[in-house]
């Protein structure tokens, strides 16, 4: 069947079964390759986009399903505000590992902080629950996010 989806602020049409996985339409059809294919079963995250702005699964998500929402991902992360502060956060502390799962984790780290601008410790255990990352960058994951948030406070106040 032929879908028109939304992605990083363009209208993509694709070729695809219903059932095709969001990941697979964006790594296979449409070369977006920075949403990684982890567990396959909605369990590690590294594969998270946007939809509408809110964190999904992609290996979880028909293609049939996604409709008219806009589909963002990490090669259209950094052009959003909050995108933008989250990467340069990332940077700034060398987050970054193997980076397998760095994608996802940013993903779900720019989703907490657009409906949380200061988001406690507890925000940020229950936003990142479920995007696991193997060479436990945890503790520099929290602290970025932190950064991001300080800056995005910053930037508030400068007229
Ligand atoms: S690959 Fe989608 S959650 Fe693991
Ligand atoms: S940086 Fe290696 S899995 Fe997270």
């Amino acid at each position: 069947m032929t879908y028109t989806i939304q992605v990083n602020g363009e209208q993509r049409t694709v070729e695809a079964d219903d059932d095709m996985p969001l990941l697979w339409v964006l790594r296979d059809l449409l070369d977006l390759k920075g949403s990684k294919f982890g567990c396959g079963a909605g369990l590690c995250g590294a594969c998270t986009v946007h939809l509408d702005g809110a964190p999904v699964r992609s290996c979880q998500t028909p293609i049939s399903t996604v409709g008219a929402a806009a589909v963002t991902t990490i090669e259209g992360i950094g052009a959003t505000p909050d995108g933008k502060k989250v990467q340069a956060a990332w940077l700034e502390l060398d987050v970054v590992q193997c980076g397998y799962c760095q994608a996802g984790q940013i993903m779900s780290a720019v989703a907490l902080l657009s409906k949380t601008a200061r988001p406690s410790d507890k925000d940020i255990d229950a936003a990142m629950a479920g995007n696991v990352c193997r060479c436990c960058t945890y503790t520099r994951i929290r602290a970025a996010i932190k950064k991001a948030a300080g800056l995005r406070t910053a930037d508030a106040r400068v007229p």
